[in-house]
């Protein structure tokens, strides 16, 4: 069944969106390039990047893998610890390229934004022998898409994030 896939689908990548979803609860922290600037005369990552947004996140997606370990086996919990922090370097990963473009903290890229953390995941989850298929991957990508701009803009709303992107 197509639909049962494509919801086994959303269960797989729920660590690694509740992750990313979970970081902006932190407005302020140590940065995770502690202020450091490269050649470029711009951040490693910025401001956006924090140890305490890193430690949030994967203890939310961990905290969450435990949930889905009752029902897909034991292994999710160690599953989501690799699938969330896996998500948090591609956001890392993310920020470091639109730095390298001279692109402010906040300032939108457009499938980067939204991207990068699945893309990171994704990875993770095929080196970890999840039995993804490409069908599943794909149309979770274009709900992330969808899901990401309209958490963002609640997120706005809320005043937790500062940009409605
Ligand atoms: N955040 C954090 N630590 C992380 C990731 C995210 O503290 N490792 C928090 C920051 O407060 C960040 C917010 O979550 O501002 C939203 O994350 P994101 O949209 O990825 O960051 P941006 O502020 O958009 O910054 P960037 O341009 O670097 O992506
Ligand atoms: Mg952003």
């Amino acid at each position: 069944m197509l639909i049962a896939a494509l919801l086994v689908g959303i269960v797989y990548y729920l660590p690694a969106l509740a992750a990313n979803g979970s970081a902006p609860f932190v407005k302020k922290g140590t940065p995770i390039d502690f202020r450091k600037k490269l050649n470029d005369g711009r951040r490693i990552l910025g401001d956006g990047k924090t140890f305490e947004g890193l430690l949030l996140a994967v203890t939310f997606g961990t905290t969450v893998g435990a949930i889905i370990s009752r029902f897909l086996g034991d292994e999710w919990i160690f599953i989501a610890f690799f699938e969330s922090l896996a998500a948090m370097i591609g956001d890392m990963i993310g920020a470091f390229i639109k730095r390298r473009l001279g692109m402010e903290r906040g300032q939108r890229a457009p499938l980067l934004d939204q991207l990068d953390f699945f893309v990171s995941s994704t990875l993770v989850l095929v080196l970890m022998h999840v039995k993804i298929q490409i069908v599943q991957i794909l149309f979770i990508g274009i709900l992330i898409i969808f899901l990401h701009l309209f958490t963002n803009y609640v997120a706005f709303r809320l005043k937790i994030k500062s940009v409605p992107w």
